[in-house]
């Protein structure tokens, strides 16, 4: 039997719709283009302001997403002020000295979140700050003193320290741990969007201190702002994977290490969404770069279950030992939608989740996280 497309279909119809499939390629192909475009760091959005001598400051620059921001800063002619706990530190500062353009146009600065008054010299003079350093674990103690106190004191420190220099815009890293956790069901009919706030009280009564911790110092920041009519973007990716430019592991691109390092014969029974560590850092410039950036950015590819995740895992690499069946016996975890609306204005689109696999294993390859 033809397969379905090939039935019977009137000439006109098919002509017409090859004709919109032609279109629909070609402007895929244009998206695709322009999307590659600003990864290059070359200035496709209308409105971008051109970086050459712009001075503009990353919080945390040695984390995982910050180095990229940093990176993709550089490539675009910026002149970056980036902030770390410890300067002397090699695992934090070498990677980012070894960036094209660092010589000339990176200054690292010591700064912590819980020292008042501690980001002031970073960001004297800044046009924007990139605030994207806060603690990032799961498994908290003592969660005020571990998470909270860095992530809301933090966030309200380096704002302090932006209306002091006049900063004309901050993007903030906040997270979807501060949208999707409002105890609305998730299901794969359900779109999310950037109208979701994830409730306080329901992150404590759920024990999710990583959660709470973004959800507060997302609260905080947009109260600073109105508050103090200081101009912020708020970012909110998801589980973050792709490319390491650090020489250590974070707590993101571990949930892809442990599924490929033997570790465990399961994999977690849970959804989430995924993101390219290189989108997450495009988006924050485009936040800054396009005038018309506002409010807050959703940024997910994809949401998959970890099961989805093994498959694909599978299909690239057919001689990796995978989990080959779930934690518990329970129902599949379901996945639900997250709206592209919002990331798509700033004239992005999302790198494949089978792409973002793949670059997250060559990079654990080339760094010796696994010995495959
Ligand atoms: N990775 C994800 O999946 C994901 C998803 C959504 C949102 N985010 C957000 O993205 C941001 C970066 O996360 P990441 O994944 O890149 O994590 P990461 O690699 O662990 O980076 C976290 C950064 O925060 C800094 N930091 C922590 N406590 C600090 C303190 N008291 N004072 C100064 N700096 C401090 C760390 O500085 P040191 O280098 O000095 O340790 C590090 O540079 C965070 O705001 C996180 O909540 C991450």
């Amino acid at each position: 039997m033809a397969p379905a497309s090939h039935q019977h279909k009137p000439a006109l119809l098919d002509r017409g719709g090859d004709a919109e499939t032609r279109a629909e390629r070609a402007s895929s192909h244009q998206k695709k283009a322009m999307a590659e475009k600003q990864r290059q760091g070359l200035n496709v959005e209308e409105g971008s302001s051109g970086a050459a001598g712009k001075l503009v400051c990353v919080t945390g620059a040695s984390g995982y997403i910050a180095s990229w921001i940093v990176k993709l800063l550089l490539d675009r002619g910026y002149t970056v002020h980036g902030t770390v706990r410890d300067t002397a530190d090699p695992n934090k500062t070498l990677h980012l000295r070894a960036l094209d353009g660092a010589n000339d146009r990176l200054h690292l600065f010591n700064a912590n979140l819980l020292e008042e008054g501690s980001f002031d010299a970073a960001i004297d003079g800044c046009e924007c700050v990139f605030h994207a350093a806060s603690p990032v674990f799961f498994a908290a103690k003592d969660p005020k003193a571990e998470l909270l106190d860095s992530a809301v004191s933090g966030t309200l420190n380096v704002l302090r320290s932006c209306k002091k220099a006049s900063v004309r815009r901050v993007v903030i890293t906040s997270s979807m741990a501060s949208v999707i956790v409002n105890g609305k069901p998730r299901t794969p009919d359900v779109i999310v969007d950037e109208t979701w706030f994830s409730l306080p009280e329901l992150c404590k009564k759920n024990q999710q201190w990583y959660t709470l911790s973004k959800t507060l110092a997302e609260e905080a920041a947009w109260k600073f702002s109105k508050d103090n009519e200081q101009e912020i973007i708020v970012m909110n990716p998801t589980m973050v994977i792709g490319p390491l430019l650090q020489p250590t592991l974070n707590a993101s691109v571990e949930a892809v290490l442990n599924l490929i390092n033997g570790s465990s014969p399961t994999c977690p029974n849970y959804a989430h969404g995924w993101v390219n560590v290189r989108d997450v850092a495009l988006a924050h410039i485009l936040a800054y770069e396009v005038p018309s950036a506002n409010g807050r950015y959703c940024i997910v590819e994809r949401v998959a279950h970890y099961s989805e995740l093994v498959k694909i895992i599978c299909k690239m690499y057919p001689n990796i030992p995978l989990p080959d069946k779930c934690a518990d016996d329970e129902p599949l975890f379901p996945t639900y939608q997250v709206s592209k609306d919002k990331i798509r204005s700033l004239g992005m689109e999302l790198i494949p989740l089978e792409t973002s696999i793949k670059e997250t294993i060559e990079s654990f390859k080339e760094k010796g996280f696994v010995a495959f």
